[in-house]
């Protein structure tokens, strides 16, 4: 052995493992996490239905041309600089006269960000210090737990009433606001759940962040696809004076969700939320900039023409029909209709836990769903999440099979007599 080779066998013996951050412990993303067991059951030869992933051009949605037009010729321009920090003047102005158009008051900032997931993370990090909470919708989407473990802060989970339509329960927000409490997320319409708030629900949660300073944060990315000409209520057109931040974006509406475009919309009274706005300003230009030429995408995409939305709003109502019909046939499973987004979270009323009720359809029927557990729910209640983009004859069958799997099911494990 050389003096080389005997020099770096020394200093190998100090390698030790390399430890993650305690913060990562508790990240979980189930929507993905259980593409490991699905890819599992393919490789075993099985036909794979997946009614797993919110990702539209999966399916038979199809991004508008004219949105690819529009950034391709930024791209040919060579519009492949960075960006300025808050976005380039043309999207924020778009983004601006959106806010007007969904009679948003008091507009005091604009940002465009690497989808809204980053204008999320950006707006928790730039508010909650270690030990303080904000209000989390549960179920909800898991990004905000994983945010909120990687800031160390406290969770603070506020239960959606299924018994209502999956509305923010009030009572359950009243009681959980503490002194730490610094905000409140609203996903509407919501994921998981395909709900849609009430203006009344939604003005009793102005009221009570006026009450406790709270900043409200109005995920409302999913804000075009609505159900039975049903029209959206943005939080934010509700009071002049109250503290908001909008998240949107283009990912759902336009059928982009990977061009990373979104953005936060921050409205209120200036004096009480200008350190804030700076805070997250900060963040904004250490990162330097969301995607650029895909940035050209968003007037054109808020401007031009909507008839995506048409077709794709007929589609989704045909599929959630059969989503809610099917599912509520079978006995043991109840399904509240959804009336935006994408999605439906069937409740299986049984005592086994969800997970394994996934991990085995999966295993049995190829049929891929997210268990509930993945978005939180009132503990001893059972769900699971579908993503209804697929097409009827997929969803046909994914719903069949879930019902002759569903007995089979609670025979083995509990007995049929088991169906609470
Ligand atoms: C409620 C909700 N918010 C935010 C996002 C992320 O959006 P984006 O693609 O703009 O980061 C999703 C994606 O599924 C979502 O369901």
């Amino acid at each position: 052995m050389n003096k080389l080779n005997r020099y770096f066998n020394s200093i190998m013996s100090n390698q030790k493992e390399i430890k993650p951050a305690y913060r990562t412990e508790n990240i979980k993303y189930a929507v993905r996490d259980i593409v490991v067991l699905a890819n599992q059951a393919a490789k075993s030869g099985k036909e794979m239905l997946y009614l797993n992933i919110g990702d539209p051009n999966l399916f038979d949605f199809i991004t508008p041309r004219h949105i690819i037009e529009t950034t391709f010729k930024a791209m040919l321009e060579n519009k492949n600089g960075y960006a300025p920090s808050s976005g380039i003047t043309e999207a924020v102005k778009a983004v601006e006269l959106e806010a007007e158009k969904k009679n948003i008051i008091n507009v005091q900032d604009v940002f465009i960000t690497t989808g809204a997931s980053e204008a999320i993370d950006i707006c928790l990090t730039a508010l909650v210090n270690e030990g303080e909470n904000i209000l989390t919708p549960t179920p909800g989407y898991p990004l905000y737990t994983a945010v909120a473990s990687k800031l160390r802060m406290m969770e603070n989970p506020y239960y959606l009433d299924e018994k209502d339509n999956w509305q923010p329960d009030i009572d359950d927000i009243k009681s959980k606001i503490n002194k730490n409490t610094r905000g409140i997320i609203l996903i509407n319409p919501n994921n998981p759940t395909g709900s849609l708030y009430k203006a009344d629900t939604l003005q009793k949660i102005v009221e009570l962040a006026l009450e406790h300073n709270l900043i409200i944060f109005a995920d409302e990315i999913y804000d075009k696809l609505l159900f039975d000409e049903k029209n959206h209520i943005s939080i934010a057109s509700l009071n002049k004076d109250v503290s908001c931040v909008t998240f949107g974006g283009l990912s759902k509406n336009y059928f982009v969700p990977g061009f990373r475009i979104g953005w936060g919309i921050v409205s209120g009274n200036y004096s009480i939320l200008k350190n804030y706005i700076e805070a997250i300003n900060k963040i904004l230009r250490a990162r330097l900039s969301a995607n650029h030429p895909e940035q050209y995408a968003i007037k054109t995409a808020l401007q031009e023409d909507q008839s995506h939305l048409i077709e794709a709003k007929k589609k989704l109502t045909l599929r959630r029909d059969i989503t809610v019909k099917m599912l509520n046939s079978i006995p043991g499973i109840s399904c509240v209709k959804p009336e935006g987004a994408f999605y439906a979270f069937p409740r299986l009323h049984m005592e086994q836990n969800d997970s394994h009720f996934v991990s085995e359809l999966i295993k049995e029927t190829g049929v891929v769903v997210v268990p509930g557990s993945g978005f939180g729910q009132i503990p001893g209640t059972q769900h699971f999440r579908v993503a209804f983009l697929p097409n009827e004859e997929t969803l046909k069958k994914a719903y069949t099979s879930i019902g002759n799997f569903y007995l089979k099911y609670l025979e083995k494990f509990a007995g049929a007599a088991a169906i609470k």
